[in-house]
């Protein structure tokens, strides 16, 4: 049995996950999971929640997570000023990046088998700096009506990102490195971001290197994104491209990110919130079942996770039980139990 830790936040994830439980726990996968639920994290009269999420992962060295949740919609925010994080606390997603040192956002950029999508073939790596940049959330306002919102590059946050991306390329497979960035603007942090990157490439000649900027790379990804292969970005750019990337290869149920550091790895669900289908039970489970199928592949439970691949795949491409975002009409649990008679 290998040590997982779960951490789930509010919102439909709450819903979802014990299908995906039911849904491994039927793979047969050896996993013993530490859940850490964490819905009330923006209540200020609590210890920290985000402690506990973060003491599992470091106990465990590995996780799976959803969606966290800043604070609750009776505060007298609109739901979008609580889900945006208005409230002035920071990002728990971020926070929790951030406190782990996971510096690596990898987003593969690939569609589910069976998936309607503009690009089934589609199949790229996206590689996000995921701890700095204007994540940082550092914000300050000089005067009423004027604010400033500070991008943090530094060069060796720049460095461990493109040396992970380039042997990333190697490792997995690949042949080159898009470096996407603003320098033409930014030019003193994307600027450095650019100029490390170039030193790194200098280095390793073996791995093919380009630089793009980002609105070109906008462009050229609708227009004709098997141009790219690993695409290496900073934070917001990642952000904003790895949902483009989602948006060619047919949206929420494919996607997903692993976030990497140097003692643990967090697979996560990168899916809104979808308030509108809370107590439906009509939420789709592929955005979480996604990343944990990744993370059983990472642990060698690859048995499991083929059977259920192989499951969903058969599912989509056959128009078995899906719920209504993928076409069909089903309920989650009817979608996730379908999931589990198909398992060989
Ligand atoms: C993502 C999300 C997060 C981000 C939010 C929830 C803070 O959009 O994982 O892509 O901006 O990184
Ligand atoms: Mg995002």
């Amino acid at each position: 049995m290998t040590a997982v830790a779960l951490i789930v936040g509010g919102g439909v994830s709450v819903e979802i996950v014990p299908h995906v439980l039911r849904i491994v726990e039927a793979s047969g996968a050896h996993i013993e999971w530490q859940r850490v639920d964490t819905p009330q994290l923006a209540d200020p009269s609590a210890e920290d929640p985000l402690d506990a999420a973060i003491a599992a992962i470091r106990e465990c060295g590995i996780g799976l997570k959803t969606r966290l949740y800043g604070p609750p919609r009776d505060t007298g925010q609109t739901h979008h000023q609580a889900q945006t994080g208005l409230s002035g606390r920071g990002n728990p997603n971020v926070i929790l990046r951030q406190r782990l040192g996971l510096y690596a956002g990898v987003r593969p950029i690939r569609a589910l088998p069976g998936i309607q999508t503009r690009y089934p073939d589609l199949d790229l790596i996206l590689i996000r700096e995921n701890t700095e940049d204007i994540y940082k959330g550092i914000e300050h306002e000089i005067v009423d009506g004027v604010v400033e919102s500070l991008k943090v590059v530094t060069r060796d946050a720049c460095r461990r990102i493109t040396r992970f991306a380039f042997d990333a390329v190697v490792t997995l497979g690949r042949r080159h490195v898009t470096f996407i960035h603003k320098a033409n603007i930014m030019k003193m942090s994307d600027g450095l971001f650019l100029r490390t990157a170039r030193e790194i490439a200098s280095e390793r000649p073996e791995v093919g290197f380009r630089e793009m900027i980002v609105d070109a790379a906008c462009m050229q990804l609708v227009l004709d994104p098997f141009q790219f292969d690993v695409i290496l970005a900073g934070n917001l750019y990642g952000d904003i491209l790895s949902n483009l990337g989602s948006g060619l290869t047919g949206g929420i149920s494919g996607a997903y990110s692993v976030n990497i550091g140097n003692e643990c790895r967090v697979y996560e669900s990168i899916h809104g919130d979808a308030p509108h289908l809370e107590g439906t039970g009509l939420a789709n489970p592929l955005p979480v079942l996604t990343p944990a199928v990744a993370l059983l592949r990472h642990l060698g439970e690859d048995k499991s996770a083929n059977a259920i691949e192989a499951s969903v795949t058969a599912i989509l491409q056959r128009e078995g039980p899906r719920t209504p975002d993928l076409g069909g009409s089903s309920s989650t649990e009817e979608m996730a139990d379908a999931i589990v008679e198909g398992l060989p």
